[in-house]
């Protein structure tokens, strides 16, 4: 019998791995959910389009490069399909000008266990991206008999799933970050109602038993309890961090290995649950190191922060890895006793991500295990 799909967290050795691609990856079309705003790289709010061929090249030379190093490790690496992301998509509610891209997987894909969950989503531009995966995952379900292949429930996405729509970026963006964080992040209500269920895959870290899932721009609080109810034996923590614009937790808090998780040191966590929960459990948090760019310095077009500096693949519990000109964070694993591997990857930050994001968990060695026997009541 072939075994594909098992990975419960983090750190398991890591056997096979899903890599994304940069193709056509697009500035996308302006939406309830996400407007891009930048004409000092040719894009003014209100225009989209492909990102430029250049750009694309040398993102998928890092790409191909991260998956053929993983092979060199042992690693099974699956790609996804091309779609043609310039594409307008519908469905009977609404109508969207263009869709995204396949570099991040992890946005779309959530392993648990011997399950893949694809996630709802939260844009319009990317409600179809799940299609991108569907024959990897049409694969694993032929050949892999105890692979639970899941879907999430498709959104509605119509306008009673965001507040005051696009105006609502114009508005938050106005103002500065402390008086964003006071005004949505302390009271958990940024763009998204609560009419349905949402969440992206990513704004989840697999910590075995328990899952921790940050709300968000991409994840609201019913996304959240719809996971509580699909994960019946799992423990679904609520998380909240100090940031004016939450999108996917691997650039804010990530386990190393049991006993151990980095957390960024000014997305601080806000929820004193879960603050008390790892002190219980004698978990040690560290502050990351200082990131090698910031907001000014980092490529054109890219809408993912600095903080890619922590997000990182794990290999196994001794060996990590980390992007190349990130040296402050490679020094910091390895005083952690991480061997730390480098690869060249801030090329494809325009495209969505780091080296988390781009990769989406087939098959870690481990079961299901316990790392935090003591709980709160109630969290
Ligand atoms: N979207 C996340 C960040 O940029 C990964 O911090």
């Amino acid at each position: 019998m072939t075994k594909i799909v098992n990975s419960w967290n983090e750190w398991g050795r890591l056997r096979r791995v899903i890599v994304g691609r940069a193709d056509g990856t697009m500035v996308q079309a302006p939406e309830p959910a996400t407007v891009r705003d930048w004409p000092q790289w040719g894009f003014p709010k209100g225009t989209y389009g492909t990102l430029p061929q250049e750009m694309e090249d040398a993102a998928n030379e890092q790409l191909d490069g991260f998956a053929a190093l993983l092979e060199s490790h042992g690693v099974v690496v699956d790609r996804p399909e091309v779609l043609d992301f310039s594409q307008k998509v519908s469905t009977p509610d609404w109508k969207q000008d263009s869709m995204f891209g396949v570099m991040p997987p992890r946005d779309v894909l959530l392993t648990v266990g011997n399950e893949i969950v694809e996630a709802t989503m939260s844009q319009r531009a990317r409600w179809f991206e799940y299609l991108a995966y569907r024959p990897l995952l049409e694969k694993y379900f032929t050949e892999d008999p105890e692979f639970r292949w899941e879907a999430a429930p498709k959104p509605r996405l119509t306008d009673a799933t965001y507040v005051d729509g696009m105006e609502f970026w114009e508005y938050a963006e106005s103002l500065p970050d402390e008086e964003q964080i006071e005004r949505f992040t302390k009271k958990k209500q940024w763009n998204l109602t609560e009419a349905e269920p949402l969440f992206d895959a990513a704004d989840i870290g697999r910590f075995g038993r328990d899952l921790f899932v940050q709300r968000s721009t991409t994840t609201n609080g019913k996304g959240i309890d719809w996971l509580r109810r699909h994960f019946p034996e799992h423990r679904v923590h609520e998380v909240l961090f100090l940031e004016a614009h939450p999108m996917h937790i691997d650039a804010t808090f990530i386990p190393l290995r049991p006993g151990l998780a980095l957390s960024n040191r000014k997305r601080v966590p806000i929820s004193d649950e879960m603050k008390e929960l790892f002190a219980l459990n004698d978990w040690e948090i560290v502050p990351c190191a200082e990131p090698a760019y910031n907001a000014d310095t980092k490529p054109p077009l890219c809408f993912c922060s600095e903080w890619l500096s922590m997000n990182t693949l794990i290999l196994d519990e001794q060996t990590i890895f980390v992007e190349e000109t990130e040296l402050a964070q490679q020094q910091q694993f390895s005083d952690l006793g991480f061997e730390v591997i480098p690869v060249p990857f801030w090329a494809v930050g325009p495209f969505g991500g780091g080296l988390h994001c781009a990769t989406a968990d087939v098959y870690r060695d481990g079961t299901m295990e316990d790392y935090f026997p003591k709980q709160i009541p109630g969290y």
